[in-house]
C-alpha cells in the first residue's frame, strides 16, 4: 500500500517517524466549469488521495522525494520561484511562497509523498498534492492558518506557479470533504451544504478513459477568458448572475461559439441547483437526466470532452441500469461518473471494458470508490 510504502521510505531515509497527512482527490456529481464563474458545484472528497509525510529537516535546506516518479529535489527556502520544466515541484514550491506571502515563517523540512489517485485522470491529485503540503506545513509549524486559507493557498499556488486558472472546487473538496456525503458547494461565498449520499439501489462508478488531459492546456484558461469577456460584455460579476436572456440581448457582440459557452455556464448552474433538489427528493433518475444533459452541454456547447468520453456516455445512455453519466472535471480525458444500479456493476464493468478495448485499442480503468473525509492527519502509523 502507498501509505506504508510513504512512512517506511521516510523511516529509512531520515530514521525517524515522520507526521503523516492524507489528502484525498475528488470527484463532482455536477457542476462543470461553474466554479471559476462564481456558480455552484456538487463534489465530493473520494477514498484516493495524497499520502505525505513531513519532518524537520537538519540539513540548512528541504529535500521533496516523489516515490511514484522516483525523483527527488533539494531546495532551499530563500527566495523561492517556480522551476521551468517543472511537474509535481511547482506545486510544492507554489504553496511554500503562498505561506511566506501570508507572512508565516517555516523552516528547512523534509517531505515523502505518494499517491493512488492516477494522474491526468480528472480526480484532482495537483489539488490533493496542494493541501497535503500546506495542510502538513501548518501543523509542522503550528502556523494557525483555517482551512479556508489554506485552500486559497492552494489555488493560488496552481495559478501562479502551475499556470492553470482553476476555480476553487477541487481544493475544498479534497479539504472539507466529509465521509459519505457530497457538498453543494456556493462558489461565491464558499459555503456547502452537506448531502449524505446513498442511492439505495444505486451507486456512483468511475471509468477512466485513461485519456490523460492536461489543463495547463491553454484550452482550460481559454474558456475562463470567454466567460470574464461576456461577463464584462453583460456588467455583471460573473456568469452566476446571468441569465439566458440577458445573454440573448448581447448576442450581436459575441460568436455562436462564445455564446454557446456561457448559456452552458447559465443551464450547468441551473442544473447543480436541480440535482440538490432531486437529491433531497430521492430522485435519483430526476438527477440522471440532469447528468445527461450535463455532458451534453460539456460536449456540445462548452466543447471540453473527447472521443473515448463521448463514446463511454453514449455507451451508458443504452443502458438501462444507468441512471445518468457525463464527463468529470475540466475535460479532454480522465472520467466519466456513472450513477449505476448496484447489481449491474459487475456485469457492465466487464461489458464497457470489452467495447472500450474493441474500439480504442486500449483498456479503460474502472474505480468503485468510497467517499471519504477532507485532509488530515493520520495518526497510528
Ligand atoms: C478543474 C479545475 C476546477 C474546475 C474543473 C471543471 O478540475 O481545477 O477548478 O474548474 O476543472 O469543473
Amino acid at each position: 500500500m502507498v501509505r506504508q510504502k510513504v512512512v517506511s521510505t521516510y523511516q529509512e531515509k531520515y530514521g525517524q517517524k515522520p507526521m503523516l497527512v492524507f489528502s484525498p482527490g475528488r470527484l463532482n456529481i455536477i457542476g462543470e466549469h461553474t466554479d471559476y464563474n462564481d456558480g455552484f458545484v456538487f463534489p465530493a472528497a473520494i477514498d484516493k488521495g495524497i499520502y505525505a509525510a513531513f519532518g524537520f529537516s537538519k540539513e540548512g535546506q528541504c529535500t521533496a522525494e516523489a516515490i511514484d516518479m522516483n525523483e527527488s529535489f533539494t531546495f532551499s527556502l530563500e527566495s523561492i520561484k517556480p522551476l521551468e520544466k517543472a511537474g509535481w515541484h511547482n506545486y510544492i514550491l507554489g504553496v511554500i511562497h503562498g505561506i511566506q506571502e501570508k507572512g508565516k515563517m517555516i523552516a528547512p523540512f523534509n517531505l515523502v509523498f505518494g499517491g493512488d489517485i492516477p494522474e491526468g485522470a480528472g480526480l484532482s491529485s495537483s489539488a490533493a498534492l496542494e493541501n497535503a503540503i500546506v495542510f502538513g506545513l501548518n501543523e509542522l509549524f503550528g502556523l494557525k492558518l483555517s482551512k479556508e486559507e489554506m485552500i486559497f493557498i492552494s489555488q493560488n499556488a496552481e495559478h501562479e506557479f502551475v499556470g492553470v486558472k482553476c476555480g476553487i472546487m477541487d481544493q475544498y473538496a479534497s479539504m472539507f470533504g466529509q465521509k459519505n456525503t457530497a457538498l453543494l458547494l456556493d462558489c461565491r461565498d464558499i459555503s456547502s451544504r452537506p448531502f449524505h449520499i446513498d442511492f439505495d439501489a444505486y451507486q456512483i462508478l468511475l471509468i477512466n478513459t485513461n485519456v490523460k488531459h492536461s489543463l495547463s492546456d491553454s484550452a482550460y484558461n481559454k474558456r475562463r477568458e470567454v466567460c470574464e469577456k461576456v461577463s464584462k460584455l453583460l456588467k455583471v460579476n460573473a456568469l452566476r448572475d446571468a441569465d439566458s436572456i440577458k445573454l440573448e440581448a448581447i448576442s450581436n457582440q459575441i460568436n455562436s461559439e462564445e455564446f454557446q459557452m456561457a448559456l452552458y455556464v447559465i443551464q450547468e448552474n441551473e442544473r447543480v441547483q436541480k440535482a440538490g433538489q432531486a437529491m433531497a427528493a430521492n430522485d435519483i433518475h430526476g438527477l440522471g437526466k440532469l447528468i445527461y444533459a450535463s455532458h451534453h452541454g460539456l460536449q456540445n456547447q462548452y466543447k471540453v470532452s473527447c472521443e473515448e468520453l463521448n463514446f463511454l456516455v453514449d455507451l451508458a445512455k443504452a443502458c438501462p441500469n444507468i441512471a445518468g453519466s457525463r464527463m468529470m472535471g475540466g475535460g479532454f480525458g480522465g472520467c466519466t461518473i456513472n450513477i449505476i444500479k448496484k447489481e449491474a456493476v459487475a456485469s457492465y464493468s466487464k461489458s464497457v471494458s470489452e467495447a472500450y478495448l474493441q474500439q480504442f485499442g486500449k483498456s479503460c480503468s474502472i474505480y468503485d470508490i468510497a467517499l471519504s473525509d477532507g485532509t488530515h492527519l493520520l495518526t497510528d502509523n
